[in-house]
């Protein structure tokens, strides 16, 4: 098991931590398949809902918070039935804005993975306004279901009423909706390789800006991140954020990055190179490598 989750691990009742340790492995980056999940559900005895809940200590040991100390942990249960963990990323130094809520961290992991829907979101805080409009962006985001302690599990549209969204601004394939982008940029270098086809997944109905951000670490691992918009607009997430948030998973420090290159789109309104190398700064000396692609 981990260092991180030993602390952790008391806090999940017994029947469940028996079963529970031995995925919690070097390689455990808070991904656990349905198969793994029906497992626990029928070692521990324990009910579907409980079960969820009880694993948020374990979520909630992937956060780095250095400038609340507050630890949140989320689940994302795709489509798939695949359970998707993401904790909070806050950024030393920075401003409070770069910084990620673990259901965001939780959505975008589960996207990464391929996932076209999240059908759950269990969460140890009530998610705030920014999460729910976050929430709100996503495919059927009204219909997901939300799961906190001593809640009543309620859909999102409890949380959100009312709610201002992608339709208000006539997007009909919101977030998680596979995209079809084609930029296009000549090189031979597998980071940008991976870039690009990053970017080519990424959504940015409002500005366009599709983008992407590759990390190498030093021993060759690549994580990568995808630009997530919103309609609202502030709670869009970066790219650069994504793939932190991804290392941070995979329990790498800072310390380990190597290159780290952003890819955007020449057709954008915007550019994100500004608030990335700010963010960038806050957590490694590497310089961004910023790089333009046309549209095809
Ligand atoms: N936080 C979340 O991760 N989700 C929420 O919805 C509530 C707030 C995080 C953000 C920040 O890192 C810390 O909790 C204090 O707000
Ligand atoms: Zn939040």
């Amino acid at each position: 098991m981990q260092d991180r989750f030993v602390a952790r691990i008391t806090q999940v009742p017994e029947i469940l931590a028996t079963p529970l340790i031995p995925l919690l492995g070097a390689s455990f980056s808070g991904h656990i398949s349905k198969a793994e999940l029906e497992n626990l559900i029928a070692d521990s005895g324990m009910e579907r809902n409980e079960l969820l809940l009880a694993l948020l200590p374990i979520a909630a040991a992937l956060a780095n918070p250095p400038i609340s100390d507050f630890y949140v942990g989320a689940i994302a249960i795709g489509s798939s039935g695949d359970l998707y963990m993401g904790a909070n990323m806050e950024l030393a130094g920075e401003a409070l804005g770069q910084a990620v809520h673990a259901e965001q961290n939780a959505i975008s992991h589960a996207w990464l993975k391929g996932e076209a829907g999240i059908e759950d979101i269990i969460v140890n805080a009530s998610p705030c306004g920014h999460c729910r409009q976050f929430i709100n962006e996503l495919v059927q985001g009204s219909d997901i279901r939300i799961h906190l302690p001593g809640q009543a599990t309620a859909p999102l549209a409890h949380y959100l009423p009312y709610a201002f969204g992608p339709k208000d601004l006539n997007i009909t394939a919101p977030l998680l909706t596979p995209q079809s982008i084609e930029l296009a940029l000549e090189t031979d270098d597998p980071l940008l390789i991976e870039a690009l086809d990053q970017a080519n997944q990424s959504y940015a109905p409002y500005s366009s800006n599709h983008a992407a951000v590759a990390i190498e670490t030093h021993d060759g691992q690549v994580f990568v991140g995808r630009y997530a918009e919103n309609a609202a607009f502030n709670p869009s997430m970066m790219p650069l954020q994504m793939a932190l948030g991804s290392l941070m998973r995979h329990n790498l420090g800072f310390d380990a990055i190597e290159r780290v290159v952003l890819l955007e789109s020449s057709a954008g309104k915007i550019s994100l190179a500004n608030a990335s190398v700010a963010a960038l700064g806050a957590v490694t000396q590497v310089q961004l490598e910023h790089v333009v692609a046309e549209p095809c």
